[in-house]
C-alpha cells in the first residue's frame, strides 16, 4: 500500500483487459505515457497481444494477481467482461491502487454495495467510465435546470435507436446474455450499450445514489436470438426529482444518435451525449450550444493529486443507475417480440450477419417518451401481442 498519492507524472497505470474496448484505454494511456505525463505500467489480460504498437515494450501478464505481485502501480484500468468488474476492481482497491473501471460497474446491487465497502475500507478510489459524465454539456444543463428557467420539471425521457447485427452479439461469450456460468452478466440494451442513456438521464433528474431511486418498471423485449433485451422502456421514479423514461432499441431501422429530453413548464432541453451538443428551447426560440468533455483517466488522475478536484464518476454516483440495473436482472427475462412485427435485414457483403429491424420501432420509442409511458400501455403491438402467462 502506497503512503502518499503520486503525482500526475509518475503516475504508474495498469490497464486489464487489453482487446476490445480495452485497446481504446492502451492507446490512451500510451499516448499519455509518451507524453510524459504517466508511465505505462503493464497490462494483464489472458489472451496474448496481437501486435498492438501501443503495447510495445510494456510488462504483460496473464492475471491482475500476477501484475500485482509484480509491479508497482497506482492506477488499475478495468476493461474486462461485466461479470469480472467487482472481483477485479475489489482486488486492485485491496492492493493500494485507485480504479478506472469500466461501465455498467457491477451486474447486481449486492455486488454493486460490496465495492461500495471495499472503497470505503481501503479509503481507495473508483472511477466508473461513464465518459458522459465528463462532458460539459451535462454540466451545463443541469446546471440550467438548477437556474429554474426551464420551469418545473415534469419529465426527462431518452430515446436510444441503434442497430447490431448477429457478429455483435457473437463476438464474445457474455454478449448477450443475462448469465454466464452461474455468474450475473446483464449484458442488455439498458444495462450495457445505452447504459450512457441511463446513467445521464438519472443525472439530469438529479438521481445519483441508490437512495435517489423510488421505483424502477421495465418492460424488456429481445428480437434477436439472446438471453437479454434489446428492445426496452425503462420508468423511473426519482426521489424529489421528475419521472424518467428510457425507450431504447438496438433494432432500428437506421443508427440515429441517442438524445435525452428535459421537458419543464417554461420550456425543454434536448441533449446529445454522444456529440455534448445541447438544445435549449424557451418561447418557440433555440439555442444549441457545442461543449467539449473531460477524459475520466485525466481526471482520476488529478483527482488523486488534488481530492479538491471533483471526481466526475464515482463509483457512488452511479447507485441510481445500479438500481436500473438491479430491476432488469429481477424482471422477468425478456419477451420474444413475434416474427410478424420483425423484419430480418441481410447484407450481401457480409452474409449470415444480419440483423432485425422491429417494425415501427421508432415511432413507440418516442410516443412512450413523450407519454412519459411503457409500451404496453400505449399499445405497441409487440407488447400487447403476447402470450397470455400460463
Ligand atoms: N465506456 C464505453 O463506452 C464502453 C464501450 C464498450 C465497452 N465498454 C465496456 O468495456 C468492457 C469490456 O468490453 P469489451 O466489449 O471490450 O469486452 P471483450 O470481451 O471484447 O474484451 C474483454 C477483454 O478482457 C480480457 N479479459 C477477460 N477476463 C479477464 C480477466 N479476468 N483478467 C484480465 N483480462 C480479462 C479479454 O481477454 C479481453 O481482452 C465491458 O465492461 C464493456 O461494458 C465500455
Amino acid at each position: 500500500m502506497k503512503s502518499a498519492r503520486s503525482s500526475s507524472n509518475n503516475c504508474r497505470i495498469a490497464v486489464v483487459g487489453v482487446h476490445g474496448y480495452g485497446a481504446s484505454h492502451v492507446d490512451r494511456v500510451a499516448r499519455l505515457a509518451e507524453s510524459g505525463q504517466v508511465v505505462f505500467a503493464a497490462v494483464a489480460d489472458p489472451r496474448p497481444d496481437e501486435g498492438n504498437p501501443s503495447l510495445a515494450g510494456i510488462p504483460a501478464y496473464g492475471d491482475l494477481t500476477e501484475l500485482l505481485a509484480a509491479e508497482d502501480v497506482d492506477i488499475v484500468i478495468v476493461s474486462t467482461p461485466i461479470h469480472t468488474h467487482v472481483d477485479l476492481a475489489e482486488q486492485a482497491l485491496r492492493a493500494g491502487a485507485d480504479v478506472l473501471l469500466e461501465k455498467p460497474p457491477a451486474p447486481t446491487l449486492s455486488d454493486f454495495r460490496r465495492l461500495e465497502n471495499v472503497v470505503a475500507d481501503t479509503g481507495q478510489i473508483c472511477q466508473v467510465g461513464f465518459q458522459s459524465m465528463g462532458s460539459f454539456a451535462v454540466r451545463a444543463l443541469v446546471e440550467f435546470i438548477d437556474t429554474g428557467r426551464l420551469g418545473e420539471i415534469e419529465a426527462v425521457g431518452g430515446v436510444g435507436a441503434w442497430v447490431r447485427t448477429q457478429s455483435y452479439w457473437q463476438r464474445t461469450p457474455w454478449a448477450g446474455r443475462r448469465e454466464l456460468d452461474g455468474r450475473q452478466v446483464l449484458d442488455g440494451a439498458v444495462t450495457n450499450p445505452f447504459a450512457h442513456a441511463v446513467v445521464t438521464a438519472l443525472r439530469l433528474a438529479g438521481a445519483q445514489r441508490v437512495e435517489d431511486v423510488v421505483s424502477v418498471e421495465t418492460e424488456l423485449f429481445r428480437a434477436n436470438p439472446i438471453e437479454a433485451d434489446d428492445t426496452s422502456v425503462v420508468r423511473i421514479r426519482t426521489a424529489g426529482g421528475p419521472p424518467v423514461v428510457l425507450a431504447l432499441t438496438l433494432c432500428a431501422s437506421e443508427v440515429r444518435k441517442p438524445s435525452l429530453v428535459v421537458r419543464g413548464s417554461a420550456g425543454s432541453a434536448r441533449l446529445s451525449y454522444v456529440e455534448d451538443l445541447l438544445e435549449i428551447t424557451i418561447d418557440g426560440s433555440t439555442e444549441r450550444t457545442s461543449f467539449e468533455r473531460e477524459d475520466l483517466l485525466v481526471n482520476l488522475i488529478e483527482h488523486r493529486a488534488d481530492p479538491s478536484v471533483p471526481l466526475l464518476s464515482s463509483l457512488s454516483s452511479t447507485g441510481a443507475f445500479e438500481c436500473v440495473v438491479e430491476a432488469v436482472r429481477q424482471a422477468k427475462p425478456p419477451a420474444p417480440i413475434a416474427d410478424q412485427h420483425v423484419v430480418w435485414v441481410r447484407d450481401p457483403q457480409a452474409p449470415g450477419d444480419d440483423r432485425p429491424i422491429v417494425t415501427d420501432v421508432e415511432q413507440w420509442l418516442g410516443k412512450a417518451v413523450d407519454s412519459v409511458a411503457l409500451f404496453s400501455e400505449i399499445g405497441a403491438p409487440w407488447a400487447v401481442d403476447q402470450p397470455a402467462e400460463v
